[in-house]
């Protein structure tokens, strides 16, 4: 099994795009704070959330996200957990989400989307910002048009948090 350098590595070759890095990197950090509350292995966890979307700058399509990925994960020693849970993060790809990394991956990924545009419209960012103040901004119209809150509730309900 790879380590997390490696899989950083591995990242940084397939993603270039400045904000689809920043994406992985917060469903990276989420996922290592959920390990931790879970008491789950917090580098496998990382490595999950880093990698989710490794394909999706070259293999956008449906048709090739995430498998193109996850093929050259198991390619690259990548276990079945970390594979399974990232196929299943994608609801298209069938692949269901039965372990705590895969359900988890699939709540937090369009939550740090939520996250990170809600702290895009703040004077400081991220910084000082309360759950409060995202659960309000998922009520507001324009925001709730770009994100899917059926997704969002779906995720959290599977965790049942
Ligand atoms: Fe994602």
């Amino acid at each position: 099994m790879p380590t997390y350098a490696d899989a950083l590595a591995l990242f940084h070759e397939w993603t270039e795009t400045e904000s689809l890095r920043r994406h992985a990197y917060a469903v990276e950090a989420a996922m290592a704070e959920y390990a931790v509350r879970f008491g789950e292995d917090v580098e496998r966890w990382r490595i999950a959330g880093l990698l989710h979307d490794m394909d999706y700058e070259r293999h956008p399509t449906p048709e090739e996200h995430p498998f193109v990925g996850v093929k050259e994960l198991e390619a690259r020693g990548y276990d079945e957990e970390i594979r399974a849970a990232i196929l299943g993060h994608a609801l298209y790809s069938g692949v269901p989400r039965e372990t705590a990394m895969a359900k988890t991956l699939f709540a937090v990924d369009e939550h740090a989307g939520i996250v990170t545009a809600v702290a895009q419209v703040r004077p400081y960012g991220l910084d000082g910002l309360a759950p409060r103040s995202v659960s309000t901004k998922l009520k507001d119209k324009r925001l709730a048009a770009a994100i899917s809150s059926d997704h969002t509730r779906r995720g959290a309900d599977d965790l049942e948090l």
